[in-house]
């Protein structure tokens, strides 16, 4: 099982179809590319035989956190082939994803959870902060359910208002 890290750019080739795939399958509901609603920064991806079977994309979003600029990092994709689920993939993933933002010293991770359990293990808690943001060219404000937070270094934090600037991921 090999490792990628891949800045977006760099997602090209066979490459890009294969992880296409790997998320119309993990995602019933998509349509069209992926990654046309906002562009990730950084894309890991779990491959063997050649083949992607997990994948995560990691996103700086340069949010209002109470009326303050603040750098967030965002996870979203998160999606692991069937027959690679429950080992410890996705977990991987966002280890890697974490490793990445406190490298660009971002000390807040932020994701929207069809299910939440997935993600207490990785230091994930409900996110009590009302959101707002922009969906299908619309501003939208609310707490939004299965919205989740991680406190990767430490900083604080405010329960405040907190402005995305743009799209879910
Ligand atoms: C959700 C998904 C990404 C999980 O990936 P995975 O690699 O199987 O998850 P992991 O093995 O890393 O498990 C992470 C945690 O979630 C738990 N978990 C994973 N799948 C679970 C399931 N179906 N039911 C309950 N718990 C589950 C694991 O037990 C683990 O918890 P723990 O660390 O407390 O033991 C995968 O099932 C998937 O791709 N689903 C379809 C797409 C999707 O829903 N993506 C999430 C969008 S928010």
């Amino acid at each position: 099982m090999e490792l990628l890290s891949v800045p977006y750019a760099d997602l090209s080739g066979s490459l890009r179809p294969q992880v296409q795939a790997l998320l119309a399958m993990a995602f019933p509901d998509l349509e069209g590319d992926y990654y046309k609603g906002s562009v990730p920064d950084r894309i890991f991806i779990c491959r063997e035989d050649s083949q992607p079977v997990a994948h995560l994309a990691a996103y700086r979003r340069t949010a209002k956190a109470d009326g303050k600029d603040c750098l967030i990092g965002m996870i979203g994709g998160v999606a692991v082939s069937p027959t690679h689920r429950r080992k410890g993939l996705s977990k991987l993933l966002i280890h890697e994803a974490h490793q990445f933002f406190l490298a660009e010293r971002i000390g807040h991770s932020i994701l929207f959870a069809f299910d939440p359990t997935i993600y207490a293990s990785s230091g994930y808690e409900l996110m009590m902060n009302p959101v707002k943001f922009i969906e299908a060219g619309e501003e939208r404000q609310f707490v939004y359910r299965g919205s989740m937070i991680a406190h990767l270094d430490g900083s604080s934090w405010s329960v405040g208002l907190l402005d995305l600037q743009g799209e879910v991921v």
